[in-house]
């Protein structure tokens, strides 16, 4: 059996090292895999830097897509995908979390009849404002398996009318920082690190494009008395260049990492402030206490195991939670065994073999 993947955001270059890994040494008799990058981010340290250290195969395909408004982007790969789509006649369609490549492929495979498989399915912040609420609601609507890393994400998705097809995997993330943290760090591009700091990242939408809450984080950042050390991702540099927003020495900005130096950060940091959906995880895996800059998350677990405190965008909340957030002891397992990679895949077969 054949599948297309869609990939084309950094985070799914991180699930899809797990699952094309997997499908490569384990279940190359069952399945072929034909990976596509959409283009959606292209620079060397969001993009081919993880295929390279990671070991993720190289795409067969790169769309080329670029950077733009998301009609033009969604527009743009929908019609590419379509093409791929016809042209390669896969069994299923393959799709990661919610950016819009995420959108793109669910839409392009559901109009021609080709199965979707959503890995990261059901995770909701209710919150419709988000891009990436539109890009999860609309791509688990179409999609014929769902696989859910939370008993929240399998909740969510009954509340909507969805209970066919769905599967409680646990998270690809979590296999993902397993594996890799095992491997040395050959190729750290890492500059000397301070003693102590606090490891933050940003790049959400509803905080780079309005003024106001990236004038607010950046304050309090600024003036918490601690040191930082922000990797910088090219959408929140755009906007702190359009604003005029700047750092104090206390925060070290530093180019985009690879996941294995990001794996490092997140080892050494003794806190973690921020919007990442992915980073709040790991924050969670690494057993550090999280501080999110955001009104609401989708990983609702972390916040109720007490390991994880949103904050949203208020001065005064950010510089509160940097100061005096300290996590419980308990610290439960709330993202599976680390074998979601398998269970994954496992269900994939399933799926082919109650179709014939
Ligand atoms: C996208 C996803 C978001 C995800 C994030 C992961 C959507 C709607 N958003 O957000 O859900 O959390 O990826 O990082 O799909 N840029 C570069 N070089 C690159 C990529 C981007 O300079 O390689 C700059 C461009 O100015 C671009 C901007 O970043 O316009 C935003 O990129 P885009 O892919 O639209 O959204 P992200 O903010 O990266
Ligand atoms: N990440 C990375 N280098 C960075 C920032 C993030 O390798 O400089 C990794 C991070 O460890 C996680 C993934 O990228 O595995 C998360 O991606 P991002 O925060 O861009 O997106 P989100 O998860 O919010 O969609």
């Amino acid at each position: 059996k054949k599948i297309v993947t869609i990939i084309g955001a950094r985070p799914q270059f991180v699930k899809a090292a797990v699952i094309s890994r997997l499908i490569k040494e384990k279940y190359s008799n069952e399945i072929t895999e034909y990976l596509v990058h959409t283009g959606q981010h292209y620079d060397a340290n969001m993009s081919d830097i993880f295929f390279d250290e990671m070991k993720i195969p190289k795409p067969d395909l790169n769309l080329e897509v670029g950077s733009g408004s998301h009609g033009k982007m969604t527009g743009l790969m929908l019609q590419k995908i379509e093409e791929v789509l016809l042209e390669q006649k896969p069994d299923a369609l393959l799709i990661y979390g919610d950016t819009n490549s995420t959108l793109a492929g669910a839409l392009a495979a559901s109009k021609i009849l080709i199965p979707v498989v959503h890995i990261e399915a059901g995770l909701r912040s209710y919150n419709m404002a988000m891009p990436e609420e539109q890009n999860r609601i609309l791509s688990d609507h179409v999609s014929t398996l769902l696989l859910c890393p939370t008993q929240t994400a399998i909740d969510n998705l009954k509340r909507e009318g969805i209970t066919k097809g769905v599967s409680l995997t646990g998270d690809v993330m979590f296999d993902a920082s397993i594996f890799y943290r095992t491997l040395e760090n050959t190729n750290s591009l890492l500059p000397k690190l301070p003693e102590d700091f606090f490891l933050a990242t940003i790049h959400r939408a509803e905080n780079t494009d309005s003024k106001e809450r990236l004038t607010n984080i950046v304050r309090a950042l600024n003036d918490c008395g601690k040191n930082g050390v922000l990797p910088l991702h090219p959408r929140t540099k755009k906007y702190l260049d359009m604003y005029g927003l700047t750092f104090n020495k206390n925060i070290m900005l530093i180019d985009p990492v690879g996941y294995f130096d990001m794996l490092e950060l997140e080892a050494k940091a003794n806190m973690i402030v921020t919007d990442s959906g992915g980073v709040q995880k790991e924050a969670y895996f690494f057993n550090k206490p999280c501080v999110t800059l955001r009104d609401q998350t989708e990983w609702v677990e972390t916040v109720e195991a007490g390991w994880n405190k949103i904050v949203g965008s208020e001065y005064n909340d950010i510089l509160d939670a940097i100061s005096n957030f300290v996590p419980p002891q308990a610290h439960p397992d709330l993202y599976g065994d680390g074998n979601s990679g398998d269970k994954i895949v496992k269900e994939l077969l399933k799926l082919w073999n109650s179709a014939i």
